[in-house]
């Protein structure tokens, strides 16, 4: 078991939504829960002015009535809050930084451990990093000190490296915390449990008898307004080179010897490297580029991805990316890995489908029962494992039945969110479950090939808000005899779907 330590935690864009929405939720739910240190305090930093208190109450505003367990408790928690109004970009500024952690350090018995959280714009990371450095706030003779670097970790590959080496002046690896708030979701890291823990599936895990895997990744909410940030990013950007690609390495990797930070993220490199490099056929056959069109949802009007605030209307930023794609290695010679991903979808839904391959010989029915493994990861996390059974009655008919596992089922089983698992890992200092520098070039070395292409002439498809993508997608999978499971709100795709 790693120690909590006692320690400061410095959030750098103390004043914008990352923290105000999740990271003081999560760290205030952890306070409940008593899986904060001992000693600690939260020290917001921004450009911004507040005292303490208009900052504690700001913060108030944003922890939902439901969350507050009593008040005296919100209370104690907003007794360690402390804001620090700096100019982020102002080297000189950091002198009254490093002066407050100190104070607070001696007040509260911090130990001198701090934890550097860059909630900021990515072109602030490496400045924040040069500048603590240059006070001497990167010096681990007493006390640790950690970075946290929020996606994106870069623009493409270039700019990838260039911030690692950036990063690198002024901290070690071991400093270095690459959040991917996918890796905190319970039900990816579940996967590995279901993986290697279960004899069952290992086995069969592997293209010897899976045919195909989907990955989705939908959402039915837009850009909101964050359509200034998304136009620079796509979809692309935004949801696939990051967490899908994570949630492939989950499904796919190798197991690793024991579960610890080294072992775990050598294995998740060692697939991500094995990512099939696309070809000029595969960006103009197995790729689907997609933006949301306006329409009409259940009475709802819903615009299109152009009349959104921030977006240019001749923006060609695609909404909606699917794509067929390979991993090069011995597990998975051949087998095709379909992903999508996209905002204004039906439904929100992220889940792997592993379909398996079928029986050599249909004994009982022309049509065999598939055999296919769901993994939601959200919501209603589960696993629903379909297969088939005999039609009751006389004959040999089969027809294909479920089982349908929810982790609400679980008695007294909270689940920790994304936020909440990572930053107390982050606190333990347990980097299991962060983006290690290798990992994140791996990936954006898959999808450059992606982003060069998206800078020549390339075809972009309407599909209406809430559709499930292009109708280009769906050849995507017919053209090889498959097609999307499209699960709708209750995350069926039988005839009582409701879409
Ligand atoms: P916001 O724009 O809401 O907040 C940015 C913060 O940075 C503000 O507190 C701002 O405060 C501060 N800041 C300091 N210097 C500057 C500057 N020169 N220009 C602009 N802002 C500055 O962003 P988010 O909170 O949404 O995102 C923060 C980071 O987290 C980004 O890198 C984003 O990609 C990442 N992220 C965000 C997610 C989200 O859901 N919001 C999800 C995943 C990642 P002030 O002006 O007072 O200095
Ligand atoms: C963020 C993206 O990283 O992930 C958002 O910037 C996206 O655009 C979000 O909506 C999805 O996360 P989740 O946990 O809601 O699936």
């Amino acid at each position: 078991m790693l120690a909590i330590d006692n320690s400061c935690i410095v959030i750098f864009g103390a004043s914008g939504d990352l923290t105000q929405r999740m990271l003081m939720p999560a760290l205030y739910k952890l306070f409940t829960q008593q899986k904060l240190p001992t000693a600690f305090v939260i020290l917001g930093v921004s450009r911004s002015t507040y005292s303490d208190q208009a900052f504690r109450d700001k913060l108030i505003n944003n922890i939902p009535a439901s969350a507050v367990i009593n008040k005296q408790l919100l209370a104690d928690f907003c007794q360690r809050i402390f804001y620090q109004s700096i100019d982020t970009a102002n080297v000189n500024d950091y002198a009254i930084l490093k002066d407050r952690i100190s104070k607070l350090n001696d007040t509260f018995k911090l130990e001198n451990n701090a934890l550097f959280y860059m909630a900021t714009p990515p072109s602030l990371y490496s400045v924040i990093a040069q500048h603590l450095a240059a006070h001497h706030l990167n010096n681990e003779q007493k006390g640790w000190k950690r970075l946290v670097v929020e996606k994106p970790f870069g623009y493409d590959l270039d700019s990838a490296i260039t911030l690692d080496k950036a990063l690198y002046q002024h901290f070690q690896e071991q400093q270095i915390y690459r959040i991917d708030h996918y890796l905190g979701k319970e039900t990816v890291q579940n996967m590995l449990v279901l993986r290697f823990a279960n004899s069952i599936f290992e086995p069969l895990w592997n293209g010897k008898y899976i045919d195909y895997i989907e990955v989705t990744g939908a959402e039915a909410l837009g850009v909101e307004k964050r359509g200034g940030y998304y136009d620079g990013s796509g979809a692309m950007r935004d949801m696939l080179q990051n967490h899908l690609l994570q949630v492939i390495a989950m499904v796919a990797m190798e197991p690793p010897s024991v579960i610890n930070a080294d072992s775990m993220r050598d294995e998740v490199v060692k697939v991500l490297q094995c990512l099939k490099p696309l070809s000029e056929h595969d960006l103009k056959h197995n790729l689907v580029l997609g933006q949301y069109t306006e329409s009409k949802v259940r009475g709802e009007d819903l615009s299109a991805y152009r009349a959104e605030a921030g977006v240019p209307d001749d923006s060609r930023t695609e909404t909606y990316v699917g794509l067929k794609m390979f991993i090069n290695n011995w597990r998975w010679n051949g087998v095709p890995f379909y992903i999508r991903t996209g905002k204004r979808m039906p439904t929100r839904v992220t889940e792997v489908v592993i379909h398996f391959k079928k029986t050599p010989h249909p004994v009982f029915s022309a049509h065999a029962p598939e055999n296919k493994l769901i993994i939601r990861i959200q919501p209603d996390e589960g696993i629903v494992l379909g297969f088939g059974l005999k039609q009751p009655g006389s004959g040999f008919e089969s027809q294909e039945v479920a089982m349908d596992f929810h982790y609400s089922d679980l008695k007294k089983t909270e689940l920790l969110t994304a936020y909440e698992r990572l930053l107390l890992d982050l606190i333990k200092g347990d980097a299991t479950l962060f983006s290690r520098s290798d990992a994140v070039r791996a990936c954006w070395n898959f999808v450059q090939p992606i982003l060069d292409y998206k800078k020549r002439s390339f075809s972009l498809y309407g599909y209406a808000s809430g559709t499930w993508g292009p109708v280009e997608a769906e050849h995507l999978l017919i053209k090889d005899g498959h097609k999307w499971r499209s699960p709708c709100k209750n995350l069926t795709d039988t005839d009582y779907c409701e879409l």
